[in-house]
């Protein structure tokens, strides 16, 4: 690839957005750079939302692979490009469709829920699919006398069982980022900043959670963010939500619980990628049609339950 100054990336991309119809969404992890050229940046239901609702004919997901995914099932129709093809989310990797087969024929009247940050051959084999920003809502609206299989993060699962005391078959997934986040170290910046809230995504093990003032998905972070009359907040997630955090609060002090908070997927994208994936046409995002038609229906029954 020629180089080019950063400001004439942008103008490229503007040039071929409009040209090809195209709308740049992206995942509120991504680096500032790629925030920055978005047409939309939001948590992983706001991001399904506007793959759903949106004219464009193209759409350029700056997110991780399960997210480029699920906007194809929703949006068959159109072209659904993912800028760099290796980020993808490990943990979505830790469950497949064959174990799953064999948890709900040892349940056969469980109930499958399925957090998004998965296959669509996984969600394909679920009843309704939740992010953790509608995790509570839903399932708690599920048939109390039904058992439910929660999958594939353990952490979410567990903070909903304590939340409802449903009776739920938890899968053994994690997120390796959110698993560097400690007690300790929350507790460390809790006696720092004692005047401070403490925010802290559902993805944290539950002895994290239990320190939280909000437990929120990263959009709920946002608006929490803005609502608050706190000025100070500690943010314990991914440390990328910090840039959008800062940039629409710059009155406030946002403390991120530790630098090792780093999602390596979700930085992989960089403006020049989505350039290219705007020049190329490249790496489109498909799934067959018999695993599309199911998987749609378990995100179609999140989007009405939400
Ligand atoms: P939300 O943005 O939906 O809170 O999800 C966080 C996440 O880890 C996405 O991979
Ligand atoms: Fe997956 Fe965790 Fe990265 Fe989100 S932050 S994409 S859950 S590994």
């Amino acid at each position: 690839m020629e180089f080019l100054a950063e400001n004439e990336i942008i103008d490229r991309i503007n040039e071929l957005r409009k040209q090809k119809n195209a709308i740049i969404i992206t995942h509120n992890y991504q680096l500032g750079e790629v925030q920055d050229i978005a047409d939309f940046t939001g948590d992983s239901l706001e991001l399904s939302i506007k793959a759903a609702d949106t004219k464009a004919d193209v759409i350029v997901f700056c997110g991780v692979k399960f997210m480029a995914e699920t906007a194809f099932i929703l949006s068959p129709e159109k072209t659904v490009l993912l800028p760099v093809m290796e980020s993808g989310c490990p943990m979505a990797d830790m469950a497949n469709a064959e174990d799953l087969i064999k948890m709900k024929n040892d349940h056969p009247d469980a109930l499958v829920v399925t957090y998004v940050n998965s296959s669509a051959e996984v969600k394909a084999l679920t009843d309704v699919c939740v992010t953790s920003a509608n995790a509570l809502k839903i399932v708690s609206a599920l048939p109390s006398d039904r058992e439910i299989i929660f999958v594939p993060d353990k952490n979410l699962g567990g903070y909903i069982q304590k939340k409802t005391g449903r009776k739920m078959i938890l899968w053994p997934g994690f997120c390796p980022t959110h698993m560097r986040i400690t007690p300790k170290i929350i507790l460390q910046k809790k006696q720092e900043y004692p005047d401070a809230k403490v925010m802290i995504h559902p993805e944290s093990r539950l002895d994290v959670i239990d320190l939280a003032d909000e437990v929120l998905s990263t959009g709920g972070m946002c608006r929490f963010a803005k609502q608050t009359d706190a000025r100070k907040i500690i943010v314990a997630t991914e440390i990328g939500l910090i840039y959008r955090l800062k940039k629409e609060n710059p009155d406030k002090m946002f403390i991120p619980v530790t630098e090792q908070a780093v999602c390596p997927n979700m930085k992989m994208h960089r403006i020049e990628n989505v350039l290219e994936s705007l020049e190329k046409m490249r790496y489109r995002i498909s799934v067959p049609e018999k695993i599309r038609i199911p998987a749609e229906k378990s995100i179609r029954k999140m989007l009405e339950m939400s």
